[in-house]
């Protein structure tokens, strides 16, 4: 597939008004996106554990505009926002650019007035970036309006909308969004980034991991400890933007794609310790490139480090297979086996929530990606 493939052709119905909705997941990366080339191409590929229970549920109304009295002038988008029901003007700057970027391969963009509806399953100030589900949750509702377009008398145009063609171009649009928005349409493994370890992998697209996956990694938990809930000192797309010209940059991106490699391997075999060697590592990677950016920055708390420490012990006396991973911020993802979940829960709940801001916490595991409602 190439991005030309994601132009539509022609829309053979007309709509004047709808509403859709869709719950779309958040994911976490195992293998590290950090670095991008233009247009929200990846640097490197990445793999993620696509989440169940953090998400976002997006309802998009659309009515269509009379665009007669705009005339010759090319119209604005028209479109409002509201999160948990409250207005978000501070929302919208952030929605005109995704627009302005998926503008050529949704072309009816500006002839409808919408309403989007966003709400998520987890606190918005929880420090979990609502990005990747939000994103997700509405390139698939513009995706459902362009399927509902292409119908031809009562049935869709099949050669042009399978539901492979759906959920690519939804992830296409998703990455335009928010690169990692990419790899929450669908689960519950997923790459992005051009691999030569994996065939079909895309810097355009997520695509479902195609190899065999070990029981031991079938609902895999991940409990998010809540560090810091105030706003990043960094954005993402400041940190994306700090790997040009990063001293570190070239022999990262090569490590990626290594891990990723290493890692199929591991998948296969089940060897939970290589697995969180591997992880942990990542994360720590991942954060080692912010401190050795220039400007640079650290997005770790006291208490990011004080529960890593706490985990390395646990893990020394007990044998049991529970590791970590951090996203670009504080909180500690906390990751182990379903078969071990009893014990090590409560680890977390006796020794690690006292770390956590008011105690919060969320329980997850691996999800199998979005769903319409
Ligand atoms: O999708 P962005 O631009 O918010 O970047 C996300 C980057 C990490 O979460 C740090 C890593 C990843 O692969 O998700």
């Amino acid at each position: 597939m190439t991005k030309q493939d994601f132009i539509p052709k022609a829309y053979h119905t007309k709509i004047e008004n709808g509403t859709i909705t869709w719950e779309s997941p958040s994911n976490i990366a195992l293998v590290k996106y950090w670095g991008k080339k233009k247009n929200q191409i990846p640097e490197n590929p990445s793999i993620s554990f696509t989440l169940d229970n953090c998400k976002t549920i997006t309802t998009l109304s659309f009515v269509k505009r009379d665009l007669s009295t705009v005339l010759k002038v090319t119209p604005d988008f028209s479109f409002e926002v509201f999160l948990d029901g409250e207005k978000k003007e501070g929302f919208k700057s952030k929605i005109q650019t995704f627009f302005e970027r998926i503008e050529l391969y949704l072309p009816f963009l500006r002839d409808y007035h919408f309403k989007i509806e966003t709400s998520n399953t987890f606190p918005h100030s929880s420090g979990i970036a609502s990005s990747a589900s939000g994103m997700s949750a509405l390139a698939l509702c513009l995706m459902s309006i362009e399927k509902e377009l292409s119908v031809i008398s009562s049935a869709i145009d099949k050669s042009h909308f399978s539901d492979d063609y759906f959920n690519q171009k939804a992830s296409f649009l998703a990455r335009l969004g928010s690169g990692s928005a990419c790899r929450s349409i669908e689960g519950d493994l997923i790459v992005w980034g051009e691999s030569k370890s994996v065939e079909g992998s895309s810097g355009l697209f997520g695509v479902k991991y195609p190899y065999q996956v070990h029981e031991n990694f079938k609902e895999y938990q991940d409990t998010i400890l809540l560090i810091d809930k105030g706003e990043k000192q960094v954005s993402s797309t400041v940190g994306h933007n700090l790997m040009h010209n990063h001293p570190f940059a070239q022999n990262r991106f090569q490590q990626a794609h290594e891990n990723l490699e290493e890692l199929k391997s591991i998948l296969e075999s089940g060897n939970l310790d290589k697995f969180i060697a591997l992880i942990e590592s990542e994360a720590l990677t991942l954060h080692a490139m912010m401190m050795t950016s220039m400007p640079y920055f650290i997005l770790m708390k006291p208490n990011t480090l004080e529960i890593i420490n706490k985990i390395w012990n646990f893990r020394k006396d007990t044998g049991l297979h529970i590791g970590f991973t951090l996203d670009a911020g504080a909180n500690v993802h906390v990751l182990y086996p379903k078969k071990e979940a009893e014990v090590i829960l409560e680890f977390i709940k006796n020794e690690l929530v006292a770390y956590c801001q008011n105690g919060h916490y969320i329980c997850d595991r691996i999800g199998f990606g979005a769903k319409q409602l």
